[in-house]
């Protein structure tokens, strides 16, 4: 039996750390989009009880470090499955991008495995797991729009975003989130209004939506990198209508109702960065 599944980049409409909890995690509350660019993971029975990872990148580890291994083993371990499994994955989303590429092939390594081995459980029974495995990793079991609180693990669904086009730059840089979380100071941080991102995504208000968009982290990013500050510029200036930092970034998505807006914006940003995508917002479903 082959079992089929998408794994959708997401995009941070607005990202608002609140405080730091006892865990060493911060509480945050979000509003998350997929967008229309996706891994595709090919998940296939193996006679032996092993979990091999292959893929056409070469920036993703095959080994325990994959998050498409930690999800197979928490699924494992919680149903005692001594069955194994070769995952193949066609990846398509920027590795350690800001766009939840390692969570959201750990999410779609829940839900394929939970078809392949029958097991019969609700995506909120998986989106309980999944946060063994990662942050990002319960939203990205559902996708779509939501707006996600605490550390990532509470979900409410919202109807999908208003459709537009979405920009996509990553400079040639890595960041880690936990260093970008480390270096948040709860003295000098940016506060989005996230209820009225989730008030204008409700309303399906392009325009209202696009005036909040924001992300606390993206400050802390910028210090450290300042292409982020550059390309955001650059966005605005070709004629986007937003523009910002996803998740610890380094990636940054420029909103444009438009597509010739969007393709103005790619062709200004392709002689400066190397990795531009234009992708459309995804419908529901
Ligand atoms: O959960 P995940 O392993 O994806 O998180 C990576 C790092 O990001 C954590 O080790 C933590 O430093 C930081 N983080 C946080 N608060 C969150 C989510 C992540 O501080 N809600």
């Amino acid at each position: 039996m082959e079992i089929i599944e998408k794994a959708p980049a997401k995009i941070n409409l607005g990202l608002d750390a609140l405080y730091k909890r006892d865990d060493g995690y911060h509480e945050l509350k979000m509003i998350m989009s997929s967008v229309d660019l996706a891994d595709k993971l090919v998940f296939r029975e193996l006679p032996q009880d092993e979990v091999i990872i292959e893929t056409d990148s070469s920036f993703l580890p095959v080994d325990k470090r994959n998050h498409i291994y930690q999800a197979a083993q928490v699924l494992k371990k919680a149903y005692g499955i001594e069955k194994g499994v070769h995952v193949s994955v066609r990846k398509r989303i920027p590795v350690a991008a800001g766009l939840a590429g390692g969570s959201s092939d750990a999410a779609a390594t829940l839900r394929g495995l939970n078809r392949l081995w029958q097991l019969g459980l609700s995506l909120d029974e998986l989106a309980v797991l999944a946060v063994d495995v990662g942050s990002d990793v319960p939203y990205c079991v559902r996708g779509n729009t939501a707006v996600v609180s605490g550390r990532g693990d509470v979900l409410k669904p919202l109807p999908a975003m208003p459709q537009c086009w979405v920009v996509m730059v990553k400079p040639r840089i890595s960041v880690s989130t936990r260093t970008v979380f480390g270096s948040l100071s709860f003295n000098d941080i940016h506060h989005p209004d996230i209820d009225a991102i989730e008030a204008a995504v409700v309303a399906q208000d392009y325009h209202e939506m696009v005036k909040h968009l924001g992300n606390s982290l993206e400050s802390v990013t910028i210090q450290k990198h300042p292409i982020v500050q550059q390309i955001k510029d650059k966005m605005i200036k070709f004629g986007a209508d937003a523009a910002l930092m996803s998740g610890s970034g380094p990636t940054v998505f420029a909103l444009c109702e438009k597509y010739s807006r969007a393709q103005r914006v790619s062709n200004g940003l392709k002689g400066f960065c190397q990795d531009v995508h234009i992708v459309r917002t995804l419908k529901q479903g």
